[in-house]
């Protein structure tokens, strides 16, 4: 708005004192004018306190107008000013040059007070226009950008909310998903998946065991060993989880169905629901059932104390190739020492929930 009320600036550069005087004559009243006489006290000018147009004569002593104008338009800090050429030279070939440079017009000698005033009313109100599209353009990609993380944000949140709640019924604690989910993304990009891919893993892989919610009580929460029927029963656990996050048309979600899906199918095509095998189970459950798996070792369980890193490495290598892809196993045990920053980082997490713990 200050901008607006400010009068815009005029920088007039010329050696000859008839042709500024005119010149002042005619843009005083409406304009901020300053002179200089020579095209090298004109840059110097320039760079200090730019103008918004420049009335430039062509000849000047030592620098020329052509001279000044090709440095003016050199400089980023000073591109932009709109140049007139004020000439004698009513010659095409003048003129061509001129605009070659980025002059924007021409005013020629003998000056006529109505057409400088014309020529500096028409392009500094195109200057403006320009300025207040491009300061238009910047806000509104500035919205957009702070509504885009906006919406981006609430979606994470809906996505942590529906985690905890498939957690508040799952036996393993919610650092195990957190740990898992960072396992995952690291695995992803030691395995050479791009930023925006190990982020989508990263953001997914919590739910990959929100099918437990479907899974009664009785059984999710058994102290003991299951038996067969019930281990079939504990198994639908990815079915319900493909159910609860399947037809969505956001990527996220279609990430974290696969995941819920497939990360209980194993190398050899001896895991469930599918039985796939190698390269038929998508690589983002592959990722997710190494991660998942190696936390899990390395966890107390109802059934297990916590394994030390270097017997559950030695694990993940025994099912290289039966259980997982060998060379996402090869990947995960090159990144350890960070499998271990991340198991530090999310270990003090607070075990949940008020009534897993056989209450
Ligand atoms: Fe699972
Ligand atoms: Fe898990």
């Amino acid at each position: 708005m200050q901008d607006e009320l400010r009068r815009q600036t005029v920088l007039v550069v010329d050696d000859t004192e008839t042709n500024i005087s005119i010149i002042l004559d005619a843009l005083n009243d409406e304009y901020e004018v300053s002179v200089a006489l020579d095209g090298m006290t004109a840059l110097q000018n320039c760079e200090h306190t730019p103008p918004d147009i420049i009335l430039l004569d062509i000849m000047m002593p030592e620098m020329d107008g052509y001279e000044v104008c090709r440095r003016l338009k050199a400089d980023p800090r000073t591109r932009d000013i709109p140049v007139i050429f004020i000439t004698a030279m009513a010659d095409t070939q003048d003129e061509v040059v001129g605009f070659s440079l980025g002059a924007v017009d021409y005013i020629t000698k003998p000056i006529s007070i109505p057409v400088v005033q014309a020529r500096t009313r028409t392009h500094l109100a195109l200057r403006s226009a320009r300025l207040a599209l491009e300061n238009q353009n910047a806000i509104l990609e500035q919205k957009v950008r702070q509504r885009t993380a906006e919406l981006q944000q609430s979606r994470l949140a809906t996505i942590t909310c529906l985690g905890r709640a498939a957690e508040y019924r799952d036996p393993e604690t919610g650092s195990h998903i957190q740990r898992m989910a960072h396992y995952s993304h690291a695995l992803a990009v030691a395995h050479g998946l791009n930023h925006e891919e190990a982020e989508l893993i990263l953001n997914a892989a919590p739910m990959h065991d929100i099918g437990k919610v479907g899974v009664p009580d009785l059984i999710l929460l058994k102290p003991a060993g299951l038996t067969p029927a019930e281990r079939e029963v504990m198994k639908s656990h990815v079915v319900i989880g493909g159910e609860i996050l399947g037809n969505q048309p956001a990527k996220l979600l279609q990430a974290a169905c696969q995941i819920a899906l497939t990360h209980h199918e194993k190398w050899d095509g001896s895991g469930y629901p599918q039985g796939l095998s190698g390269e038929n189970i998508p690589l983002y459950g592959r990722i997710v059932a190494v991660s998942d798996v190696f936390d899990a070792l390395v966890s107390e369980r109802p059934y297990k104390p916590a394994w030390d890193f270097p017997r559950a490495a030695a694990e993940l290598k025994a099912m290289s190739g039966t259980h997982f892809q060998p060379v996402l196993v090869e990947h995960f045990l090159a990144i350890l020492p960070q499998i271990e920053q991340i198991y530090d980082r999310y270990k003090e997490t607070i075990e949940h929930t008020p009534c897993h713990d056989r209450c």
